[in-house]
């Protein structure tokens, strides 16, 4: 019997080999089952699937089962598939426990709304023979910021003085996009260091991962402005700077002495905030935003409008130097 898959690939892509031919799904709920070889067929169109998409972090390559890289037969192009996946889990913030959980329809909603706005991944949504809403999305070629911001090969001062004026104004925009959803009536709901992605060629900053989302009421957009406030901090720092990683950076650890429980994040408690400690050249303003997000606040961002409006300042005084990405 002839293999279905093969077939098609022959019809659309004759000069196209693969591994092995699998089949051809059109229920996409056992996403576990959909390996390299298979072919999705959704709205009209058939996804050869390459592979599961993986995030990697801390060293660690954590598989996205759910998340396929495809080939698209009829037209060649590539595409990202998020299959519906529903989890929940708690989140602890302090002593909170918020209650996240994935959304596929959230993610559908924010990318009809977001459509055009470059700032965010773009994709169209299409319903499987179940009514499983998959996510189609476009894939951006590029690579993740925090990636990116970590190699440039330079030290904290030159990288301080040279890229970050620059990198700080794209980061802005990149923050009024999050505002933008804010208005909009919704979240991001994942804001992380690798969920910013800088494109190769435009040098734009696209936002992915739409799907989490959580039930905390009383300070809605509290999450989103605390994941800015984790990604701004990594920036200022070019890094990650805690207890155990300062001789990695080249630091004294003679610079612990002058930290106390207040300077390091209220969210990942062993990771410094008070930067200015550790390079005592970064501007005071720009140090106290960070602050916002330590152990030891007492006032804290309410609204992008008022995170973005202490930023601003920041970068009118330290603009105009530098190469940034
Ligand atoms: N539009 C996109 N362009 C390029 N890569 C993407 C895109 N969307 C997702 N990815 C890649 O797939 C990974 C997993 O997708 P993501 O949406 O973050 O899934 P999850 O919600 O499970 O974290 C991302 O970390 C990224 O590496
Ligand atoms: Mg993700």
């Amino acid at each position: 019997m002839p293999n279905p898959v093969k077939e098609l690939i022959k019809r659309y892509r004759p000069n196209l080999s693969i591994g092995e031919y699998g089949r051809i799904v059109t229920d996409t709920s056992e996403f576990m089952e959909i390996t390299h070889g298979d072919v999705i067929s959704l709205g009209g169109l058939h996804y050869l699937v390459i592979r599961d998409e993986a995030e990697r972090s801390f060293g660690i390559e954590d598989p996205k089962y759910w998340v396929k890289r495809c080939f698209v037969l009829e037209t060649g192009e590539r595409r990202i598939l998020k299959l519906v996946f529903h989890e929940s889990f708690p989140l602890k913030l302090g002593s909170l426990e918020i209650p996240c959980y994935r959304s596929p329809e959230k993610e559908a909603w924010i990318l009809e709304l977001v459509k055009g706005d470059k700032r965010f991944m773009q994709g169209v949504t299409e319903y499987d023979e179940k009514g499983n809403p998959v996510r189609v999305l476009e894939v951006i070629s590029g690579k993740r910021l925090d990636s990116v911001v970590y190699e440039i090969e330079a030290g904290h001062r030159e990288y301080f003085y040279d890229h970050f004026p620059s990198i700080l104004e794209k980061f802005l925009d990149a923050c009024d996009a999050i505002r933008f959803l804010h208005r909009s009536g919704t979240i991001h709901g994942d804001i992380r260091r690798d969920h910013l992605w800088l494109e190769y060629g435009s040098g734009l900053y696209r936002w992915i991962d739409f799907d989490y989302t959580y039930d905390y009421h009383e300070n809605p957009f509290g999450l989103d402005l605390f994941g800015l406030g984790s990604l701004l901090t990594f920036l200022v720092g070019k890094g990650i700077y805690t207890k155990n990683t300062l001789e990695e950076y080249g630091l004294d650890r003679s610079i612990l002495s002058k930290l106390n429980s207040n300077d390091f994040s209220l969210l990942y408690r062993n990771r410094i905030v008070n930067l200015k400690i550790l390079f005592p050249y970064i501007p005071k303003e720009l140090n106290l935003i960070l602050m916002h997000f330590s152990a030891g606040a007492e006032v804290f961002y309410e609204s992008v409008d008022e995170f973005l409006a202490d930023l601003e300042k920041c970068l009118g005084r330290i603009k105009g130097r530098g190469k940034g990405v």
